[in-house]
């Protein structure tokens, strides 16, 4: 019985452009709730390096028009796209919550980066299906300077950390179209014995 309602959750999450959400708030708690979900990630020797920056009410827009201007700030003049500007610029607009994720890296010197990264991806994830098991529509962003020295500073992230990304929240009116995965799985799968 729990698998079958972690393999509905699973597969039926879906990435959502933040575009394409209906300006209806999650309440706070419900955050809460998806940030609990995400704090229990596997984690080795416990670092549990994941980190939140919670955006919401009218900081979502700050948090945007910010985002834009360290776009214009730093992408070099003949690099530099009004259109990209302004995607980032309204990427918030209707969406109820944005969630800057990112790995604060430990002091345990056994613990390696990547294990690091790995254990926020997890939490990521976890915050992702959470959200996906109440109808929450959300958005795994990479885009614009996420990974950019800027967005660290900004944040006040130290040198060792690393973004992870953006996540946008919010609900949105019409169902997404199907998921796919194009590889087939047992193209991805090695068997032995
Ligand atoms: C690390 C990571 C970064 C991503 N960055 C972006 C992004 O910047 N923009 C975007 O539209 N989707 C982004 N996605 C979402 C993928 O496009 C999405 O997961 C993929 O299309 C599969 O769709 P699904 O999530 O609905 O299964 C990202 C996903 C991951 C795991």
């Amino acid at each position: 019985m729990n698998f079958e309602i972690i393999k509905t959750v699973i597969k039926n999450r879906r990435s959502y452009k933040p575009m394409l959400m209906n300006g209806k708030k999650i309440d706070d708690d419900i955050i809460n709730n998806l940030l609990e979900l995400a704090d229990w990630a596997p984690t080795h020797a416990h670092t549990e390096p994941w980190r939140f920056v919670v955006f919401a009410n009218e900081a979502v827009q700050q948090f945007c028009n910010d985002h834009a201007a360290l776009y214009k700030a730093n992408a070099p003049a003949e690099k530099f796209e009004t259109a990209k500007y302004e995607k980032i610029r309204h990427n918030g607009d209707h969406c109820s919550h944005i969630i800057a994720v990112y790995m604060k890296r430990g002091a345990n010197p056994k613990i390696t980066v990547i294990e690091e990264i790995c254990a926020v991806a997890a939490a990521v994830q976890n915050l992702l299906l959470g959200a996906a098991s109440l109808n929450i529509a959300a958005l795994w962003s990479t885009g614009g300077l996420t990974f950019h020295s800027a967005m660290k500073n900004y944040l006040g992230l130290r040198e060792e950390d690393q973004m992870i990304g953006l996540i946008y929240l919010g609900y949105a009116d019409k169902a997404i179209k199907e998921g796919s995965r194009i590889i087939p799985l047992n193209e991805k799968v090695d068997r032995r014995g």
